[in-house]
């Protein structure tokens, strides 16, 4: 025999050498939820470890993970009942809790970086992530608003804006309102491959912004279709995003792939709130070695090609590597 792979196994040492993927602080994304209030925190259920924090406890939150080394938050507001309409009215208020919080942390941390949420979910009383017509999403109506959505968080200082409402157009329609207003610099990390997924369900809680009628199916992605995250991700380039994002991440693994293969830009996955739930359910049953489970899951999105991972276990994973 002349070759024997365990050669290159035979040691901690020799095993690190030669591993090809790992993981870092500097490719994760916390996601974070935001409510109104003061010193005000309150527990996700479904998402254990996770909390919607008011914004002064979000700013100690952040400088928390900043001492970890971990930089960058995408920021997700639970927007109160009575503020809901159809048009997403609130999502276009330059002075709501979003805006201004989102001003709050650039003040205090200038070098983080904050990633902004475009879609009328959290703001609509449809539950849905755009404009509704007699049962129907409207499209291209729902650009205007969407387009508006993200100037209001570029002017409140978003880094980057993540339109994550799978309209046709998006991207690039948002891109022209920013630069039309002087905001070249604000990037924009498409969710490009969003199915219509069942993993989102924590997340939904976290909001309370699940459809009031019927799903999503009409503008999110088919869960058995992957050819058609090329044609999503070859309209996303040509109308200028600067990342491309598969969500969920551990059942689209293919679909990393396929992005990553296909494409030069960054790929971002989204280790969804369902994959976060489903390992700290079996976690605290013993069933599984939670944090081993955690750091295999996220390098099999590195190994798909992943470049960046948006997940809730962000924190805790900086925390073990500290
Ligand atoms: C909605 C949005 C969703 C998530 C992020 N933005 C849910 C949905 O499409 O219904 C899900 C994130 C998660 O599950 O962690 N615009």
């Amino acid at each position: 025999m002349f070759n024997r792979p365990r050669r290159n196994r035979k040691s901690a040492a020799i095993r690190n050498m030669v591993q090809e993927n790992w993981l870092s602080v500097n490719d994760l994304i916390y996601p974070l939820f935001l409510i109104d209030g003061k010193n005000k925190k309150s527990e996700i259920k479904s998402m254990p470890g996770i909390n919607r924090l008011s914004a002064d406890l979000l700013l100690k939150e952040i400088e928390a993970c900043l001492k970890l080394g971990l930089n960058t938050f995408c920021v997700f507001p639970a927007i109160e009942d009575k503020l809901k309409d159809k048009k997403a009215t609130e999502g276009l208020n330059k002075k709501g809790l979003y805006p201004s919080t989102i001003k709050l942390i650039k003040k205090n941390f200038p070098e983080a970086v904050i990633m902004t949420d475009v879609a009328m979910d959290p703001y609509s009383s449809d539950g849905h992530d755009g404009l509704v017509k007699d049962g129907k999403i409207l499209n291209d109506e729902t650009l205007e608003i969407l387009a508006k959505m993200a100037l209001v968080q570029a002017e409140a200082g978003a880094d980057i804006i993540g339109p994550s409402d799978m309209m046709d157009g998006r991207v690039g329609f948002i891109r022209e309102a920013l630069d039309e207003n002087g905001f070249t610099d604000v990037s924009i990390m498409s969710y490009t491959a969003k199915y219509a997924s069942a993993f989102y369900g924590p997340f939904r809680d976290a909001l309370d912004s699940a459809p009031k009628f019927g799903d999503k199916k009409t503008y999110q992605m088919n869960p058995a279709n992957s050819k058609e995250a090329i044609l999503e991700g070859e309209l996303d380039f040509t109308e200028g995003a600067d990342f491309l994002m598969v969500k969920p991440a551990l059942s689209y693994l293919d679909v990393i792939k396929i992005l990553k293969d296909n494409f030069t830009l960054p790929i971002a996955a989204y280790n969804v709130s369902g994959e976060y739930a489903m390992v700290k359910a079996a976690g605290a049953k013993g069933w599984i070695d939670e944090k081993r489970v955690r750091d295999e899951i996220l390098l099999s999105m590195k190994r798909a090609g992943a470049d960046i991972i948006l997940t809730y276990f962000a924190k805790e994973f900086a925390q073990s590597v500290k």
